[in-house]
């Protein structure tokens, strides 16, 4: 690319991150995820996807992992939008696949737990050498280590990932992070995770990555591990990873928050634990299935093709 083509593209992705909103925390929490799961990747797992990853990324998949949210809105892109979330009926604090996991116009499955799905076994078919070529491997790669992300990180919202119909999300409850105005949405897909950054880590990612990757290897969450990732049966995975969002929405993220009101340090500190073990939960679970779909053993998520 010359400098020029160079200068368009930059200014393309710019804008349409803007548009998106796609700037914050979502942005460093889908590069953590990333990260933690690229760290995990056995040989033959990290061989294969740093072969479908484009050269220009040097091997860096978390370079991409926002790839989705920059193209949800480009016409050939449009529908994947509502593959980022999943809206559950207002307070049943439950997730149903038949009942929630559906676009606005009714189509099933298009929602971020059937398209964690598809991707995982798009990328099994590459494996097997039986792929369709009318799907693009790079593609379904990016597309699942995003979604990943989703299905852990954030309040569902309209695009919220895992939240109530009637207030989109939190997108709808405004309220006040400290002297900031902001909205319920927000604080979970952004602010907690900055004022974390700004208060503990100098707002600097990679010494808040490593502070969580010591939790999971020798911390708080290290006899916890095994469990996050066991997974025979991966669509039963993955309504359980909906439904712990879920929950997680409901008893911290909704509750006793009214539109007004101010949240400040005690929300924080008791709310930031939740976002930062989403994160290593959706590293973690994200390295799992792509060892079991890359990996040398046969077995895998057979059962998902
Ligand atoms: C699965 O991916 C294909 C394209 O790769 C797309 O046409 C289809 O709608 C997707 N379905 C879901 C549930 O993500
Ligand atoms: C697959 O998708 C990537 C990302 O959109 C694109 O750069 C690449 O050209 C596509 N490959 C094919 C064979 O279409
Ligand atoms: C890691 O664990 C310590 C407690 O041992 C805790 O204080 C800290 O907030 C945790 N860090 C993250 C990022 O979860």
């Amino acid at each position: 690319m010359n400098r020029k083509m160079r200068g368009l593209v930059g200014c393309v992705v710019l804008i349409c991150c803007v548009l998106n909103g796609a700037l914050g925390w979502s942005k460093e929490g889908h590069m953590m995820t990333c990260k933690i799961a690229q760290s995990l990747l056995e040989e033959e797992a990290a061989k294969t996807v740093s072969h479908l990853l484009p050269e220009e990324v040097k091997g860096e998949l978390s370079e991409l992992c926002v790839w989705a949210d920059q193209v949800r809105h480009w016409y050939k892109y449009r529908w994947t939008s509502s593959l980022h979330f999943i809206d559950t009926p207002d307070n049943k604090c439950s997730f149903d696949y038949a009942r929630d996991c559906h676009d606005p116009q009714g189509k099933q499955d298009m929602c971020v737990a059937g398209a964690i799905q598809n991707f995982t076994s798009q990328l099994l078919h590459y494996k097997h050498g039986t792929s369709d070529r009318r799907h693009n491997m790079t593609e379904a790669l990016l597309f699942l280590s995003h979604f990943m992300g989703d299905i852990h990180q954030k309040l569902y919202f309209q695009p919220m990932h895992v939240g109530f119909t009637s207030d989109e999300g939190g997108n709808t409850i405004d309220l006040r992070w400290f002297r900031r105005k902001s909205n319920l949405h927000h604080v979970w897909d952004r602010d907690i995770i900055l004022t974390t950054l700004a208060d503990y880590y100098d707002k600097d990612v990679d010494l808040l990555l490593q502070d969580i990757e010591r939790n999971y290897t020798d911390g708080i969450w290290s006899d916890d591990v095994a469990s996050w990732s066991h997974c025979n049966d991966l669509s039963e995975c993955v309504n359980s990873w909906a439904k712990e969002s879920i929950q997680i929405a409901c008893k911290w993220a909704y509750k006793g928050v009214e539109s007004g009101m101010t949240l400040a340090d005690d929300y924080f500190n008791s709310r930031m634990p939740f976002v930062m073990k989403r994160i290593a939960q959706g590293g973690i679970r994200l390295a799992m299935i792509l060892n079991q779909v890359f990996g040398k053993s046969e077995e895998g998520f057979a059962a998902a093709t």
